[in-house]
């Protein structure tokens, strides 16, 4: 059986987290390819709800094993507290269900005191989990390694170079630099050591793992994290994350070629978050964004930031499903629009007669899906009556009321993809298969 990926298709936070839970009751393994602990996958299950930001989220079902791929930056302190708090609220050991990629590249505190020194933090709002330092020293063929954990007789020479290096980068001193990673070289480099000796043994070629199980027909998800608008490629540069959130990410962050994936589920929500700095157009304002945001419980998960919050943008979609090959549209949270009397979802753009005058020849939509040009869209809006009902407790396609099935059915047809699931809560039962 081919592996299928699960990807976010907006600016992250679609509900992957719930939506992988609930896919992978018929899998084998999970495996994460980009991204690090910015992530934060919830999943409501038993009652109690979970976040995962590095363990991908398939791990909430038993017979799920889990891998991290090459392409992910690993944190191995927060790894460790990772397991540590899940083994707790799970009542489970883990670690011999999980397998890590000795070619994850590593976030350290030392990734953290270059993003807090460097202000790239506050420049785009980004999570400070270290996230761009890591994939930078990645680039430049220096950065440190998992397998570098691995050989304790040179990991503390190779960090001190590391050190050294990024210090001078960010034009600090010891004293500043070690206040930025918040103790000096010495506490962080045992630190490390101490939770490579947990992390060890769970590392293994993570791409011919994958390759065999999926030889002997294995179900295998690749589960992602953010979404497309934030892929460094092709999201809005510069704000978006440091890795490649879509379909081609899931090759090279795990070693897999194309044609062993088989689905790609595209995951958004009913409308649309947006948690950082950068361009927004169908962005609420004023005080229903407050109340919205409320009522909609739109908090990060990694970082309880509030999350700006705007109607369904199917140009977005559109654009980041055909990018991501989807065959398969999850749309979550359509319960959270129950309370609005009309709706509207942007289905095209128009730019301003000014911004159009940069344009050579004019145009009706927007050149190219850059900040700049997002920054200038007017969206053109469809409206749609409410349906005005609770739809937390509805369990098929034809129990959703009908305003709530035309509004759903428009918005893949907008998004040209065929719609599969719908989700209408947070919790594990509540999700609806699309039958028609
Ligand atoms: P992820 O990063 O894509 O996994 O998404 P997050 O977990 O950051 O954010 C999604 C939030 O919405 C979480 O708090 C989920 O528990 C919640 N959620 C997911 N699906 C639904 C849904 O259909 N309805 C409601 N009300 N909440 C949902
Ligand atoms: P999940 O997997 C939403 C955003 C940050 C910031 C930008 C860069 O839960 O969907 P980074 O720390 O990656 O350098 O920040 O990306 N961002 C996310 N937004 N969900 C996420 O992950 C995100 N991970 C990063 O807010 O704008
Ligand atoms: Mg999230």
């Amino acid at each position: 059986m081919p592996i299928d990926a699960i990807l976010g298709c907006q600016w992250g936070d679609e509900g992957k987290g719930k939506i992988v839970d609930q896919l992978a009751r018929d899998a084998d393994w999970v495996a994460r390819f980009q991204g690090g602990a910015n992530a934060g996958h919830t999943v409501v299950c038993g009652g109690r709800q979970l976040v995962l930001h590095l363990v991908p989220t398939g791990i909430l079902n038993p017979q799920v094993r889990c891998a991290i791929g090459n392409g992910v930056v690993l944190d191995p302190e927060a790894l460790v507290e990772e397991i540590r708090y899940l083994e707790h609220e799970l009542s489970l050991p883990l670690a011999g269900r999980l397998r890590i990629s000795p070619f994850a590249h590593l976030v350290t505190p030392l990734s953290r005191a270059v993003e807090s020194l460097s202000a790239q933090d506050s420049a785009i709002g980004t999570t400070k989990r270290g996230i761009g330092p890591a994939y930078m020293e990645k680039a430049t063929r220096r950065g440190l390694r998992v397998e570098d954990l691995l050989a304790p007789a040179e990991w503390k020479e190779k960090l001190r170079v590391e050190w050294d290096a990024l210090r001078r980068s960010v034009g600090a001193d010891e004293g500043a630099f070690a206040r930025a990673a918040g103790e000096g070289f010495e506490t962080i480099a045992a630190r490390l050591s101490e939770a490579a000796s947990a992390l060890a043994p769970m590392v293994c070629d993570v791409t011919d793992l994958l390759l065999s199980e999926d030889d002997r027909g294995a179900a295998i998800i690749a589960e992602g994290a953010q979404g497309a608008w934030l892929d460094v490629d092709h999201g809005t540069y510069p704000f978006v994350t440091s890795s490649n959130t879509t379909i081609g990410g899931v090759c090279t962050g795990l070693g897999i070629p194309p044609q062993r994936i088989r689905k790609v589920y595209g995951v958004v929500k009913a409308y649309t978050t947006r948690v950082g700095l950068g361009p927004f157009p169908t962005e609420f304002t004023g005080p229903e964004a407050d109340r919205f945001r409320e009522r909609a419980g739109e908090y990060g998960a990694t970082t309880r930031r509030p999350r700006r919050c705007g109607w369904y943008d199917a140009v977005l979609s559109r654009r980041s499903c055909r990018l991501n090959g989807v065959t398969e549209l999850v749309v979550t949270k359509a319960d959270v629009l129950g309370e609005f009397a009309t709706l509207k979802m942007a289905v095209g753009y128009r730019l301003s007669n000014e911004a159009r005058a940069e344009v050579r020849g004019g145009n009706a939509g927007i050149p190219w899906f850059s900040a700049h040009w997002l920054e200038r869209a007017i969206p053109q809006y469809r409206e749609f009556q409410g349906w005005r009902a609770p739809l937390e407790a509805c369990r098929s396609w034809d129990s959703l009321p009908p305003a709530a099935r035309q509004y759903l059915e428009v918005l893949s047809e907008e998004s040209q993809v065929p719609l599969g699931w719908v989700s209408i809560g947070p919790g594990r039962e509540q999700v609806v298969r699309v039958t028609s």
